[in-house]
C-alpha cells in the first residue's frame, strides 16, 4: 500500500529518497511524488502516475536538489490515481507539504471547515485535508501546527510534513499506520517500512501510535500527542540485509520466493523440533504463563486473504492433533462482529506484513475482551508482533512480491508447528509427535521435487492460457488450498476469473457452469477424501469439463479421467496443503507471464494493506 519515506541530513535527499521509493514499489502503488527544500528554501515538487522510473524521467528534466524532503507512492483510495491526486500534497501557498498513509475519515467535514476559512483544494484526497490543517494551525512553529492538527483528525494516519518556514525539521506522526526513523550520523531517514532505509542505516526507531516525532539532520525527538511530554524510544537493530530484497537470480520476485519455499520452511523449522522427545519449542511463546496457555479451550484465527487460508488449514490441523476447537474468521468481519470471547481463548493473528489494518483492529478488540493474543508474523518488528501477547516469527525472510507464496508456506508450516506445541501439551502421544515433525523436516526435499518440474507446469499454463474461467476443488485439509489456487490466479492472472469450492459445495450450484470452456483443478492426493474428489470428478467429466488432477506419485488410475496430471511426492494428509499449494503458485505465476502481466505488482494489489 502507500509508501512513505524521508530524508535530513548533509546529503542530496533525491537520491535517497528515489531509492527508498523504488524500495517500496512492492507494496503497490499506482503514482508517485517528491518535494525537496531546495538552498534557497524553496519546496519543489514532482509527481507521476505510473511507475518511480516515470517519476525519475520526470525529476531528470527539473532541478530539485536539496538536503533535506519527502516522497511517497500512493495507492488510490479517495479519488482516482491523476497527478493531482498524488501525494506530497501542499497548503494554499504551496509553503507545507505532506506525505500521508491512512485515511482521514472526518476529512469531508474538515474540508468544509476549511473551505469556509477561505482555504482552495485542488485534489479529490482526503489527505490534502491535513495540509491545509496544519497551515491554518502554523503560528512560526511547525510541529506545534501538526501536534493541533492531529487533535482535529479521525482516522489512520502516518504523515510525513515538511515547511519552507521551519525549515531544519521533518515532522512525522503515527496512528494506526506503520512509520520508521532510521538513526544515521548528521542525517536522519524516514520510512513507512523499514526495508526502505536498508544500506543507509541500521539503526531504526519504530514509532508507535499517538506519537509525533521531530526530526532534524543532527537528531530527533518524540513526544507524546496526547501529554505531550517527550518519550524516550529505544532504539533497534534493523536486522534486513540488502541481499534479501534482491532477485536472487530470477526475473521476477514471484518466482524467486516460490523457489525459496523450500529454504523457507527449513528457516520456519529451524531450531523448533526436539527429534526424540517429539516435541516443538517455540522461543517466543515462551514468556506466556504457561498454566494460562495450557487452560485454553478454543481457538480463533483471524486474518485475511492468503493468511486467512492458511489458517483455516491451521484450524483442520490443530482440531485432529490437538483437540481445541478453533474457528478462523475474516479479520474484517471479525472486528465489527461481538465475538464471544474469554480468558480461556485464544485468538490468533496471522499475518506476513505485520501491519494489515483489519488484522490490527481485530487484534485489539480481543484484548479488550480479555482474549490469549498471540501472532504469527513475519515481519519482524511489525505492528501486530508488537501488539500480540507474544507470538511466533515465520522466518521466511521479506516476500517483496504482492501476491502472498512463501509467506503462505511457512504460515501452515508454523501452523504445523504450534499444532505439535499445543497436542504434547494435551493428548498427543510421543509417537505422533515424533510422526509428525519427522514428516515435517522432509517437506523441503519434497517441494523441491515438484519445483525441479516446474517446466510442466509452464507446459500446463500455455496450455489454458486462452481460458477465462477455472474452478478449484479441494476437500478437508484442501478446500483451503483450492481457494487460496483461485486467489493467486485471480490476483496474478487478473482477467482469469477464478473460483475456490469445497468439493461437496460443487452439486450445491457451481456445477450449472460447467462445460468444455470451464477448466477445473481438482486436488485429490491420495488421502481420506480420495474417493470422494474421485465423484467429483466424475460429475464434471460427465459434464464435458476439463480436469486438470493435482495428486498422490503413483495414482495412476486418475489418468484415465484427468486431462491433465500433477504429482506431488507422499507425505502426511496434515501436510499435503504445503506441496499442493507449490504447483498452484506456479500455475499462477506463469499464467500471468503468458497473459505479459506485471506479475511482481499486479493491478490494484498492495502488498501491506494498512487501510479498512
Ligand atoms: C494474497 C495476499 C493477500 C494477503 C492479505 C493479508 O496473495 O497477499 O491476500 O494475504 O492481504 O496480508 P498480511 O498477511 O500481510 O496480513
Amino acid at each position: 500500500m502507500c509508501g512513505i519515506a524521508g530524508y535530513i541530513g548533509k546529503k542530496d535527499a533525491k537520491n535517497f529518497l528515489l531509492n527508498a521509493l523504488k524500495k517500496l514499489e512492492y507494496r503497490g502503488y499506482d503514482s508517485a511524488g517528491i518535494v525537496i527544500l531546495s538552498e534557497k528554501k524553496d519546496l519543489n515538487c514532482a509527481k507521476s502516475v505510473g511507475k518511480i522510473k516515470d517519476l525519475e524521467k520526470k525529476i531528470s528534466k527539473i532541478d530539485l536538489s536539496g538536503k533535506s524532503g519527502i516522497a511517497h507512492t500512493r495507492w488510490a483510495t479517495h479519488g482516482s490515481p491523476t497527478e493531482i491526486n498524488a501525494h506530497p500534497h501542499h497548503d494554499c501557498q504551496k509553503e507545507i507539504f505532506v506525505a500521508h498513509n491512512g485515511i482521514i475519515e472526518n476529512y469531508k467535514s474538515l474540508r468544509a471547515d476549511l473551505e469556509k476559512l477561505g482555504h482552495k483544494f485542488i485534489s479529490e484526497t482526503d489527505t490534502e485535508v491535513i495540509s491545509h490543517l496544519v497551515e491554518s494551525n502554523f503560528k512560526g512553529n511547525i510541529e506545534e501546527a501538526v501536534l493541533n492538527s492531529l487533535k482535529q483528525m479521525k482516522g489512520a494516519y502516518a504523515i510525513a510534513v515538511i515547511s519552507k518556514h521551519d525549515p531544519d525539521k521533518i515532522v512525522v506522526a503515527k496512528k494506526s499506520s506503520p512509520l520508521v526513523i532510521g538513526v544515521g550520523v548528521g542525517e536522519n531517514f524516514i520510512a513507512s517500512d523499514a526495508s526502505a532505509i536498508i544500506g543507509y542505516t541500521d539503526k531504526i526507531i519504530y514509532l508507535d501510535d499517538d506519537e509525533l516525532g521531530i526530526i532534524t539532520s543532527n537528531n530527533y525527538k518524540i513526544i507524546s500527542t496526547i501529554s505531550e511530554n517527550n518519550i524516550e524510544k529505544k532504539q533497534c537493530k534493523l536486522e534486513l540485509e540488502e541481499y534479501e530484497i534482491q532477485k536472487g537470480g530470477h526475473k521476477y520476485f514471484l518466482f524467486k520466493e516460490i523457489f525459496e519455499g523450500p529454504e523457507v520452511v527449513k528457516n520456519s523449522v529451524r531450531g523448533r523440533i526436539v527429534s526424540e522427545a517429539g516435541l516443538v519449542k517455540l522461543g517466543g511463546l515462551e514468556v506466556l504463563d504457561q498454566q494460562r496457555l495450557r487452560k485454553i479451550n478454543r481457538i480463533i484465527i483471524i486474518a485475511c486473504g492468503t493468511a486467512n487460508y492458511a489458517g483455516k488449514v491451521g484450524e483442520y490441523m490443530i482440531e485432529e492433533y490437538a483437540g481445541i476447537p478453533v474457528e478462523v474468521e475474516i479479520a474484517s468481519e471479525f472486528r465489527y462482529r461481538k465475538p464471544i470471547i474469554d480468558s480461556q481463548t485464544a485468538v490468533i493473528a496471522i499475518s506476513q506484513s505485520g501491519e494489515t489494518a483489519d488484522t490490527l483492529a481485530s487484534i485489539q478488540e480481543a484484548k479488550r475482551k480479555g482474549a490469549l493474543v498471540l501472532g504469527i508474523v513475519n515481519t519482524v518488528g511489525s505492528t501486530i508482533a508488537r501488539e500480540t501477547d507474544a507470538g511466533i516469527y515465520n522466518h521466511a525472510g521479506s516476500e517483496i512480491s504482492v501476491a502472498s507464496t512463501k509467506a503462505f508456506i511457512s504460515q501452515i508450516i508454523v501452523l504445523a508447528l504450534l499444532t505439535v506445541y499445543l497436542g504434547r501439551t494435551r493428548e498427543m502421544s510421543l509417537v505422533t509427535g515424533k510422526r509428525l515433525t519427522d514428516e515435517i523436516k522432509k517437506l523441503p526435499k519434497l517441494m523441491k521435487k515438484i519445483l525441479n518440474s516446474c517446466s510442466e507446469i509452464e507446459k500446463l499454463a500455455k496450455k489454458y492460457s486462452a481460458y477465462r474461467n477455472f474452478f478449484f476443488l479441494g476437500r478437508k485439509y484442501n478446500y483451503p488450498i483450492a481457494c487460496e489456487g483461485a486467489l493467486k490466479l485471480k490476483e496474478i492472472a487478473n482477467t482469469i476469473h477464478a473460483e475456490g469450492y469445497a468439493g461437496g459445495e460443487m452439486k450445491h450450484g457451481p456445477i450449472a457452469m460447467i462445460d468444455e470452456n470451464f477448466p477445473c483443478f481438482f486436488i485429490a492426493p491420495r488421502d481420506s477424501v480420495y474417493e470422494k474428489m474421485w465423484s467429483n470428478m466424475e460429475e464434471v467429466k460427465a459434464r464435458g469439463g476439463q480436469i486438470i488432477a493435482i495428486t498422490t506419485e503413483g495414482n495412476k488410475e486418475i489418468e484415465n479421467l484427468a486431462d491433465d496430471v500433477i504429482y506431488i511426492p507422499k507425505t502426511l494428509e496434515m501436510l499435503t496443503p504445503i506441496l499442493t499449494a507449490v504447483p498452484l503458485h506456479l500455475f499462477a505465476a506463469y499464467m500471468g507471464i503468458e497473459l505479459g502481466l506485471d506479475i511482481d505488482q499486479p493491478r490494484n494489489l498492495a502488498k501491506s494493506v494498512t487501510v479498512e
